[in-house]
Order: C-alpha cells, then structure tokens, then sequence
C-alpha cells in the first residue's frame, strides 16, 4: 500500500480513532480521581533528547504514539492542578475539536466554513446579550493577546480615522492600562509601534485594583511624554490576582477625556455567563470593546476568544484588505467572510467547540463550572487565613488565589527563596501543578483553581507540602 492510501484509510482511522478514544477515557478516569503525576517532570534538555530519539525509531500506530503523548504531558484534568489560566476541557469540546481538525474548515471566506461561521455568529450574538452589548458586533480569534491587538487596531482606527490604515501612524499615541494589565497590551503598542512609551501604567491599590483615582496624572504623564491618549484598557479581571478593575469610574473617565475603552475580560469576563457572579463586570456594557477568552474559565480547548465591540460597525475598524480572490463585494451578509475582520486568514473553526458545548448542556454548564470554581476559590482563602503562617495577598475575586508561606522569624529574601524552592520542589514531584508570580517585588504562590473536581482536600494537602518545606 502507498504511503498515502495508509494514511488517508477510513477503517484505519476507525481502528486508530477508538483505540485513541479509550485511551483518553481511561486516561480521563484516572485523572479524575488524582491518580499519576500532573505533570511527569523531565528538564527541557531531557525531555528534547527523548523524543529527538523516538522520531529516530521505526513508524509507529497514531494511538501507540499519542498514547506516550499523553503520558509526557501537563495533565490539566487532574485535580491537583491549579496553574495557568488554560481549562481542562469538557470532553465534548475536544470531540468537536477532532472533528473540526479533520474537516479543516480553514473560515477565511464563508464558502471555507459555511458551519462554523453560521455557528461563530450565533455564539458572538450570545456572547454580546450576555455582555450588554444588544446592537453589539464582533468575531472569534486565536487567543487574548491577539484579540487586544485586535481590539486596540480598532481603538486606533476609530479615534485616528481610516487614515491610519493608510498612512499609518507616528509616536504621537499612547493607552492607559494598570501596572496590573496583562503584557499582551505592552505588546500589542510594541507591535503598532507606539513603543514602550505608548503604554502609561496607572499604579494599582491594596486591591490591586487600577487606581482610578489616578487617571488624570496618567493624561498628565501622557502630555509630558508628548503623547495624545487614544484608549484606556480595564483589567476584568487581572492575571496575577484576579482583580477586577472598577468599570463604572474608569467608563465615566473615558466619557469625560472622549477616550475609548477596552475591557480585557480575556479571563473574567466570563462570568458574563453565571447569573450571581455577572455583578462583577457591571459596567462592562459601557466599553467599547471587550475580549472574552472561551479557552480560560469557559471548558473549551485552546484557542477560542470572542472580540466584541458595543458600536458593531467598530468591528471593522482594524483592517481593510482588499482581496480580489478571496472576499466577496457587496455581499448581503457581510460577516459572512471572517478573514475580513480578523488578524487570521486561516482560522480554526473553534466556533464548533463552543457550540458542541451549549448544544450538549446548555448554557448552565458554564454557570455551574463558574460558581464551583469561584466558590473554592473563597473557601480555599478562608482556610490560608485560619492557616498561619500562610497569608493570602488579597481576598480572592476570581478563582485565582495568592498565597505564601511567611514564617515570621524570615527575611524577605528568605521568604522569597522559601516559597519558590518549595514550588519547584513540589511542581517537579509531580504532586501538584500551581505557579509563582511577583506582587510589590515579593514572590507569592498563585493558584487559578481551573478545575471544578478540586477539593479543599486536595487544597490542604497542597498547603501540607509547601509547609513541610518550612521545615
Ligand atoms: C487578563 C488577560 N489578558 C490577556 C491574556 C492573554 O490571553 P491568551 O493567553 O489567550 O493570549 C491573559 C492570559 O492569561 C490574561 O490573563
């Protein structure tokens, strides 16, 4: 048989896929009650020099390799982890995934993806209603960092005119966004290459809340940086902390200096979808445009992030391209070809994977995962509390908790080594997956409680093992 007439058999795939299947569902089922390493440890050398050795070996079965795949890999299932803001997908969606990878309806024109661009509209018209954008408009693309580049192009668009598509722009622009901002911000002006000096850092409180109180000095700095302010970026919530920036006052802030405002809601704005959590983004409805990650809080794989804007037509304000060959002109639907719109020609059609969601559970799957994940989160900061010498940075308003480790006989600078050693220590066991980050200089454990089978079992046994490192 021809290599090709191998690999495109259907009963081939048959027999691969099941067996892929049940090696997942086992591997599931494990994971699900914590059994195995969350992440088999192996420094990036080591692990380069296996497989640079297994790609040597003889060909092997899809599902033999995927199998030694998975065992290699960060298990994000398991519910000892509580790392980075990725969730560990509702199987549904990677089923989905799988059958829109093989499809490779590639979305740049309607005619490359008449489902998943029917099903990308329909998910964006929800996504808009629950985000109080009801005229709203707006499309799906490959992850946050991309959305706000998308999203600041539009800012740049709306506020400079269409000449900035044409002639593009000088060093004269800068955006405001707290200290806290995630840096996809820094580096989406870096990119329209406003530079460094085009981001002015407003600091943060105790909260690590945006200070708005401190808005006007940051259009003084502005003025004195010879820069003219074109956009204020809202974190809803922070990365480090899970802080959510006061919308109302920096909205009325924009109103004011005639300023648009972005909410980079890449992992809160998800509580859109849970009824006794939206509260926290109230306010949102008065942003220009706002992002919204599906792959953070909301059970889908990786990439999918709706960008959205309350004035639809600022949803095509970051690019103009022509293209004789691929869009078509004067279309009834104009939406109806997503290349327009969004940095990707090409795009996953990960419209699929959010929609086999809603269509299997509705969108009460969402809110429930929102409000177990949330509710631990303020569990788990009560508990560190009645825990010393654990402290907590600042009551938890996401599912992202702060912590350390501070024994009171310790420097700073031992408490920093104290709490870091014991991460890595614990992390290259295999035993639980968390990660670091810095707040005021100082190291602090941080913990995105991103699976919803977590326990405070699981949670005091992490506490055990960083403790035992106190010696
Ligand atoms: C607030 C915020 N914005 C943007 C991003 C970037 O999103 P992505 O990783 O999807 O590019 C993150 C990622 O953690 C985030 O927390």
């Amino acid at each position: 048989m021809s290599k090709l007439t191998e690999a495109f058999d259907p009963e081939a795939f048959r027999r691969e896929g099941h067996q892929v299947v049940d090696q997942l569902a086992d591997l599931l089922g494990k994971m699900r009650v914590g059994q195995g390493p969350v992440m088999p440890w192996h420094a990036p050398a080591e692990e380069l020099a296996h497989w640079q050795q297994r790609m040597e070996e003889p060909e092997q079965g899809v599902a033999d390799f995927l199998q030694e795949f998975a065992v290699r890999s960060i298990k994000l299932h398991h519910p000892h982890y509580a790392g980075h803001q990725v969730c560990a997908p509702a199987p549904a969606a990677a089923l989905a995934g799988l059958a829109s990878e093989l499809l490779n309806n590639g979305m740049a024109i309607y005619e490359m993806g008449p489902a998943a661009t029917a099903l990308e509209r329909w998910i964006i018209r929800q996504t808009c209603d629950a985000m109080g954008f009801p005229q709203g408009d707006g499309f799906l693309t490959s992850g946050g960092t991309l959305a706000t580049l998308t999203a600041l192009l539009a800012a740049r668009g709306r506020v400079l005119g269409g000449e900035a598509l044409v002639h593009g722009t000088n060093h004269e622009w800068a955006v405001i966004a707290s200290e806290e901002s995630h840096y996809c911000t820094a580096r989406a002006l870096q990119i329209m290459g406003w530079g460094k000096e085009g981001l002015i850092t407003v600091p943060t409180d105790e909260r690590f809340k945006m200070r708005s109180d401190l808005l006007p000095a940051a259009l003084d700095e502005a003025v004195r940086r010879g820069r003219k302010v074109t956009a204020v970026v809202a974190s809803v919530c922070s990365t480090s902390t899970g802080s959510y920036d006061d919308l109302p006052a920096i909205a009325d802030f924009c109103t004011r200096h005639g300023l648009w405002l972005h909410a980079d809601g890449a992992h809160g704005a998800a509580v859109a979808f849970c009824p006794e959590l939206k509260y926290k983004i109230a306010g949102i409805e008065r942003a220009d445009s706002a992002i919204l990650d599906f792959h953070k809080l909301l059970l889908t794989p990786a990439l999918a992030t709706a960008v959205l804007f309350r004035d639809p037509t600022a949803s095509w304000a970051a690019f103009h391209q022509q293209a004789q060959y691929l869009f078509a002109e004067n279309e009834p639907d104009p939406w109806r070809d997503s290349g327009r719109r969004t940095m990707e020609c090409t795009k996953l059609s990960m419209s699929v994977k959010i929609a086999a969601l809603w269509r299997c559970y509705g969108p009460e799957l969402f809110a429930e995962h929102l409000r177990a994940v949330h509710t631990l989160a303020s569990t788990f900061a009560d508990r560190l509390r009645k825990r010393p010498p654990f402290e907590v940075a600042v009551e938890p308003e996401s599912n992202i908790v702060c912590f350390r480790l501070r024994p009171p006989h310790l420097t700073n600078e031992e408490v920093d080594d104290l709490n870091a050693a014991a991460r890595r220590n614990i992390v290259e066991s295999g035993s639980f997956y968390f990660v670091q980050t810095k707040l005021r200089g100082r190291v602090w454990l941080r913990t995105a409680l991103m699976n919803p089978f977590t326990t405070m079992e699981i949670l005091d046994a992490l506490l055990d093992a960083v403790a035992a490192h106190a010696g």
